[in-house]
């Protein structure tokens, strides 16, 4: 698929500034506090050297990986993303699409704008279900049963918001609940015509898997009820079992940093992680994911599945998490940028290509022809194996 002169997913970030209101591009950019968080998760990355295994035959290397009993394209997926449709209506089918069409998983968010029966119906076989546990079991309940009725085998369970991350720039603009969008927001939105022509024509972008829950409810009652129903400071182990004993299929936990968490999925019978600080979305003096998956991986060997999210932009970063003992990867920022800068048909084919390919010559390069065969003899200062 043509990208135009786009071709990293920093080109595309740049373009996606231009095109969105301020707010809009804010909400996705934005992180928790000062941003320190996402500041470290990309100086992290960039601060991993690989090393190249020099003259070994890699005409035949590929980019495949098997995760959950499934094979797939390539070892990286969408991250689950709440209000995804405030980039353009039907951001979440187009991203769904790709990943059929490309063959890497789609993790539908339980904030989604669309809902998980329509995602289903678009790409079946590659849909992931995002879970907030919430503070209502009932339903969280009805929400699993859906997504299993769907025929969704992995379901990801976010941990890592007991309460809303502060970030300071949604406040400024005002786009927090109740909504209050300041003067400069709604003055910088007539500057963006065709965002507005699009939004305005468009289906209204809304909590698509809790339309039933709604009711009589008003609107703003009906974004509290959700909001609410997102973050849960009383979400604790014994709730996390419950939900594992519910759940017959793969079971992932998103959003641990710490390797005593990880241990502990791993007893509750978890079959994976995310390893995330929520893109730095949440607590802005967290580590970076990528500086805490070594000792992750050396805890818990090669027991549960590693998936790593939080900065990844490149195949160069892709290669350093799997270097560095990550079965997989999810990126999320990347994937809105993408429809924001190319459009719904070009823009999330074309990410996928240009991350595949990226990530295919990084492996060719450090003398790989398997994603599996990264490990810590790539890294420098070698690290030992983390595999
Ligand atoms: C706009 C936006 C919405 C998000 N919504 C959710 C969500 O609903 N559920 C969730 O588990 N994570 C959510 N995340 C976090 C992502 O799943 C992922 O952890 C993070 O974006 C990875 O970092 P990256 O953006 O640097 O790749 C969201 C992230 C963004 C940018």
């Amino acid at each position: 698929m043509p990208t135009g002169r786009v071709f990293t997913t920093s080109h595309m970030a740049a373009h996606a500034r231009k095109r969105l209101p301020r707010a809009i591009f804010d909400f996705i950019e934005g992180g928790a506090g000062s941003e320190a968080a996402v500041a470290r998760n990309r100086d992290r990355f960039a601060q991993i050297a690989l090393m190249p295994q020099a003259l070994r035959d890699c005409s035949a290397a590929h980019s495949e990986v098997t995760i959950f009993g499934r094979r797939y394209a390539a070892p990286f997926g969408v991250a689950p993303m709440g209000f995804a449709d405030l980039v353009r209506p039907g951001t979440d089918r187009a991203l769904a699409s790709a990943a059929k069409a490309r063959n890497i998983p789609y993790c539908l968010s339980t904030a989604a704008t669309t809902s998980i029966e329509t995602i289903a119906s678009i790409a079946p076989d590659n849909l992931w279900f995002q879970l907030y546990p919430g503070s209502d079991e009932t339903i969280a309940a009805g929400l699993m049963q859906r997504a299993l009725a769907a025929g969704v085998t992995t379901l990801v369970v976010t941990i890592d918001i007991p309460v809303p991350g502060k970030r300071p720039r949604d406040l400024v603009n005002g786009l927090s609940i109740p909504l209050k969008p300041s003067l400069r927001t709604i003055l910088d939105v007539g500057r963006h015509p065709a965002w507005l022509l699009r939004a305005a024509l468009g289906e209204r972008p809304g909590m698509a898997n809790f339309v039933a829950d709604k009711g009589s409810m008003s609107g703003l009652a009906h974004a509290e009820f959700v909001s609410r129903q997102l973050s849960c400071p009383g979400l604790d182990w014994r709730r996390i079992e419950r939900i594992r004993k519910a759940w017959p299929h793969h079971l992932v936990i998103k959003g641990m940093l710490n390797p005593q968490d990880a241990l502990a999925a791993e007893r509750i019978g978890a079959d994976g992680i995310v390893v995330s600080n929520h893109g730095g979305r949440q607590l802005d003096s967290a580590p970076s994911s990528i500086e805490v998956l070594p000792a992750i991986r050396e805890a818990c060997g090669d027991r549960l599945t590693l998936i790593l999210d939080s900065g990844v932009r490149t195949g160069d970063d892709i290669a350093r998490s799997l270097a560095s003992g990550a079965d997989f990867v999810l990126l999320g920022r990347p994937f809105l940028f993408a429809v924001a800068a190319l459009g719904l048909s070009r823009g999330p084919t074309g990410i996928i290509d240009i991350l595949r390919a990226e990530f295919l010559n990084t492996l060719i390069h450090l003398g790989c022809i398997d994603p599996t065969e990264l490990g810590g003899d790539h890294l420098w200062p070698r690290q030992g194996s983390n595999r």
